[in-house]
């Protein structure tokens, strides 16, 4: 970290960061995408090293933090399960005091939400949750920031969230609480949302809804996810028959909004969770919100690297 910026802050959730630093980062998120755009050099971090540690798949993740630090003057190092001695049963512990030393931030993409915390209690650097089993923040934080450059502030507005009781979703209620806005759920029975796994304090920030439909009414923006998330795999069959009704259609988009956004994490399977009309339609602004992993998790890395600029 820059000499002199003494506070390590790791993010590890959502909640990891206060409302007031979301303010600061999609301010910083937008000049570096503007910077960015209009093809002007911004290296504020040449000489620092990115770990990219994956134990699980990725595509979005990979190449947008990959892209983002060599676009800001540094360097990656990328490791795997398969390619490391973390697949040969080192210490969780150990691995993050070697990687410390030798890097500047670390992010991670693993199972168990513990992994990333074992780690980050024993690293010198910042360490990023690049997704875990139980939350996606970097994910929530491109969506947002999507929803904000598209629409304004998402303060006091609804988020239809239809699907798996996941990590999106529950990275989605931490947003809700720190921002001041309401998410409408509807999961098949069985995969409800759980406050206390989703990490909120109080549970006025969501409501429930048994039927999908129900939940959109009225929403400013519909979200969904895979039926399957990464390590579930073994429940594949049970689940499409559990979500087959959980399907984002136009009568879902109709009840919503008239200027309703749908957003998708990506990768997406169309004809499940989403129909190829609502996805690849004019409400659809899953490109715009893919592209801005990049940019908002510049802004991240600088922030935790750096601090505030200026
Ligand atoms: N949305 C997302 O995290 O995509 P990847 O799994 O491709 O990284
Ligand atoms: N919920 C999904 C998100 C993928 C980006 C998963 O965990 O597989």
């Amino acid at each position: 970290m820059k000499p002199g910026h003494t506070l390590m802050k790791h993010y590890l959730q959502f909640k990891d960061l206060r409302a007031e630093e979301y303010a600061y980062l999609f301010e910083r998120t937008r000049i570096i995408k503007t910077r960015f755009k209009n093809y002007e050099r911004y290296q504020p971090l040449v000489d620092r090293t990115l770990a990219m540690i994956f134990e699980k798949a990725s595509t979005r993740t990979r190449v947008s933090f990959e892209a983002g630090m060599y676009q800001m003057g540094g360097s990656v190092v990328h490791l795997t399960t398969g390619d490391s001695q973390l697949g040969r049963a080192e210490p969780v512990e150990d691995s993050a005091r070697v990687i410390s030393r030798m890097t500047d931030i670390v992010m991670i993409r693993t199972y168990e939400q513990t992994m990333i915390e074992r780690f980050a209690a024993h690293s010198r650097v910042p360490v990023i949750n690049g997704l875990t089993n139980e939350y996606h923040p970097c994910q929530i934080l491109a969506d947002l920031y999507t929803y904000i450059e598209q629409r304004g502030d998402i303060k006091g507005k609804v988020v239809a969230w239809v699907g798996d009781g996941n990590n999106m979703a529950n990275t989605w209620l931490q947003a809700a609480e720190i921002l001041g806005f309401t998410v409408h759920v509807s999961t098949p029975s069985g995969y409800e949302v759980d406050a206390q796994v989703a990490g909120i304090r109080n549970s006025d920030c969501f409501k429930v809804f048994k039927h999908p439909m129900a939940a959109c009414e009225g929403a400013h923006l519909v979200t969904t996810d895979v039926w399957t998330s990464m390590g579930y795999e073994a429940e594949n069959e049970e689940r499409r028959k559990a979500f087959v009704d959980w399907c984002v259609d136009d009568e879902m988009m109709a009840v919503a909004q008239p200027d309703a956004l749908f957003m998708h994490c990506l990768p997406a399977h169309r004809g499940e969770e989403v129909t190829a009309e609502v996805i690849d339609g004019p409400q659809s602004v899953v490109w715009d919100e893919a592209e801005n992993r990049l940019h908002v998790q510049k802004a991240l890395m600088e922030y935790l690297l750096l601090g505030r600029i200026g």
